[in-house]
């Protein structure tokens, strides 16, 4: 029997016409050049330059939005600072750790135990025995070398939100250790102790918001690698990128809707990218994000948004009361109280998929909150109905 993937790969002429390689389109792809960055690389590399000499370097923070190429920049500088130290015969080290996957400091020093070759169980041992077993590794060394480690922690904030700073507390308190943290708030600081804050003195590097015609840039370079030469119209990166300016500057999200264009045009056996596959691609990335959110949610705000669902339903102006009387009729038994609801109102908001609004009911009558859908009702209801 013929094989369907050989089948598809050689019948279908689109693919190819659209798409030369669809990889440097993906989140994860690390270009060999990152344009509108070189400074910031550059400020890591001033900082980072000192482990070429064998002196621990200072801690960085990188601040800045989503997608304004912080990840990219910092894995950019690790893979630099390893060649420079293979060159030069040094013992650097630069580990990665997204801390949505390692989400407690026990996990994080673990991880690093296993990077680093010590054979370390992912539970069990107390803290104070993973810590030590960490720390010899800079004391016991084989290669009568000095080993300089510098760890980039991503997406620090989750971290620290849920298990407090002990990692930094511990990381920065270990001879030989840097600390590259990123993070998605100026105010990431208010969640770290004084007393760590003195002991990780870091130094700050921002990445602001890129603007459309650094998008462009951006775009411009991926679409030579990624699609075959006059497929994309010429209106179509300047749309991704000023659709991308807008939300925030964000390179992940034009990079997301040029990706989605191409994939548009070729479900249609196009043999070009138009600007209406970007406004479809527009409309599918929000689709698919809704979708998402939703089905994430933990259950109860499940039922809550069901509750608002119904009564939007019905043409009723929803108040918070009238709210929890359909939400208990919902979850019988298992109903949370009252009070819990404003927190779950709170991060629905949050997540734009609703929007409250306080109206004064008029003298002594006190005030309402008000609750309205922000998401599409149909794709709400087929997306709880799938659940
Ligand atoms: N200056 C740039 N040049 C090329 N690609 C970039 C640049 N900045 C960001 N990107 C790409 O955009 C996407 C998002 O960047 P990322 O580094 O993940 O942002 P952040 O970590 O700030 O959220 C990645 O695919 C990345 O490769
Ligand atoms: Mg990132």
């Amino acid at each position: 029997m013929s094989n369907i993937f050989d089948e598809i790969e050689h019948t279908d002429s689109s693919s190819k016409i659209i798409f030369k390689d669809k990889k440097p389109l993906d989140h994860r792809f690390l270009p060999d050049k990152l344009v509108h960055r070189e400074e910031q690389i550059r400020q890591i590399a001033k900082y980072w330059v000192d482990a070429l000499n064998e002196v621990t370097p200072s801690n960085v923070t990188l601040y800045g939005k989503t997608g304004t190429g912080k990840t990219a920049a910092s894995k950019f500088a690790r893979e630099q600072l390893i060649d420079a130290a293979n060159n030069k015969n040094v013992f650097v080290k630069v580990e990665y750790i997204r801390c949505t996957d390692y989400t407690t400091e026990y996990q994080v020093i673990a991880q690093l135990c296993q990077k680093l070759g010590r054979d370390v169980p992912n539970r069990g041992w107390t803290k104070g025995e993973i810590v030590n077993t960490f720390r010899d590794i800079f004391k016991t060394n084989a290669f009568g070398k000095k080993l300089i480690l510098i760890v980039i922690l991503d997406e620090i904030d989750i971290l620290l939100d849920k298990d407090g700073d002990g990692i930094l507390y511990t990381l920065t308190r270990t001879d030989n250790v840097s600390v590259l943290s990123i993070s998605n708030y100026l105010d990431f600081k208010n969640l770290i102790k004084s007393r760590v804050t003195s002991s990780l003195n870091d130094k700050e590097i921002v990445f602001p918001p890129y603007g459309a015609d650094q998008l462009s840039d951006i775009l411009t370079e991926r679409a030579l690698l990624a699609f075959n030469d006059d497929v994309l119209e010429d209106d179509v990166i300047p749309l991704c990128s000023a659709m991308a300016a807008k939300e925030e500057g964000d390179a992940r999200y034009a990079l997301d809707l040029l990706k989605n264009a191409g994939e548009l045009a070729f479900d249609e056996d196009s043999v070009k990218v138009t600007s209406e596959h970007v406004k479809m691609a527009k409309d599918r990335i929000e689709h698919n994000k809704v979708t998402e959110i939703i089905q994430t949610l933990p259950l109860q705000q499940q039922r809550l948004l069901e509750a608002i669902l119904n009564l939007t339903k019905n043409g009723e102006e929803i108040s918070s009361g009238k709210l929890y009387d359909e939400y208990k009729e919902l979850s019988k038994k298992d109903a949370v109280t009252y009070r819990r609801i404003f927190d779950f109102i709170n991060e629905l908001e949050l997540l734009g998929i609703i929007s409250t609004n306080t109206i004064s009911r008029g003298r002594g009558k006190g005030r309402t909150n008000i609750i309205k859908l922000q998401c599409d009702e149909d794709l709400l209801e087929t997306t709880l109905f799938s659940i």
